[in-house]
């Protein structure tokens, strides 16, 4: 199966997104209002209708970037807030994408990759964050029975998937999951080492 934009769009297209739960979500928001600074630079990567970054922008963040391969969902953005700024929406194929972040928050973004690419993906996220930064959010804690996204991981192997880049300050069943993946997700907090 070729996961390409053409696979996202006709999720977009036909609005068939049940990935989307509708709703900034509650483990990410209680993160970032707890422990992220207004002016730190957060990445929302494959961000989609971008619930979060619209709840956070709305309570002053501001250095904010949305970036996703498809361009319908941030026209859903900014119908649902005309004021995010567009200089800060980003079509781009993540793996191209180049900047440097102080945050970067997972949700559902992992999942959408085969696992093959899995070790590549990291590398991404390591090479766009600063010397500091912090990749943060959420995982399945399990495995899907398809060869489609989501692609999900026991815990074990996200520690081998990133542990040699990252340091753990994190790695908890999340206790603010959503009613339907309540005790399948993992809250997480890794810090880059440089
Ligand atoms: C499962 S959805 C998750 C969307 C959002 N994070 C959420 O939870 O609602 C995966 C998203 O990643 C985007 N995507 C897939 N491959 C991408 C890539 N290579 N670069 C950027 N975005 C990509 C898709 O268009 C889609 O919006």
């Amino acid at each position: 199966m070729n996961l390409d934009k053409k696979y996202w769009k006709n999720f977009y297209e036909t609005n068939n997104t049940n990935w989307d739960i509708g709703y900034a979500s509650p483990a990410i928001i209680e993160f970032i209002e707890k422990e992220v600074n207004k002016n730190a630079k957060i990445l929302f990567p494959g961000a989609g209708n971008s619930h979060e970054a619209q709840y956070l922008f709305e309570k002053g963040y501001k250095n904010l970037y949305v970036l996703d391969i498809i361009k319908l969902p941030f026209e859903n953005l900014l119908k649902r807030c005309p004021q995010f700024p567009e200089e800060n929406i980003i079509v781009e194929d993540f793996f191209t994408h180049k900047s440097s972040y102080d945050i970067i928050i997972e949700q559902t973004f992992f999942t959408s990759f085969e696992p093959e690419k899995r070790a590549y993906f990291a590398g991404k996220i390591y090479e766009l964050l600063k010397s500091d930064g912090k990749y943060a959010g959420l995982f399945f804690n399990h495995k899907f029975n398809g060869d489609f996204p989501p692609f999900g991981a026991f815990p074990h192997e996200y520690k081998e998937i990133f542990g040699n880049k990252f340091s753990f300050d994190k790695f908890e069943t999340a206790t603010n999951s959503i009613k339907p993946r309540k005790g399948k997700e993992i809250f997480f907090v890794m810090k880059k080492i440089n």
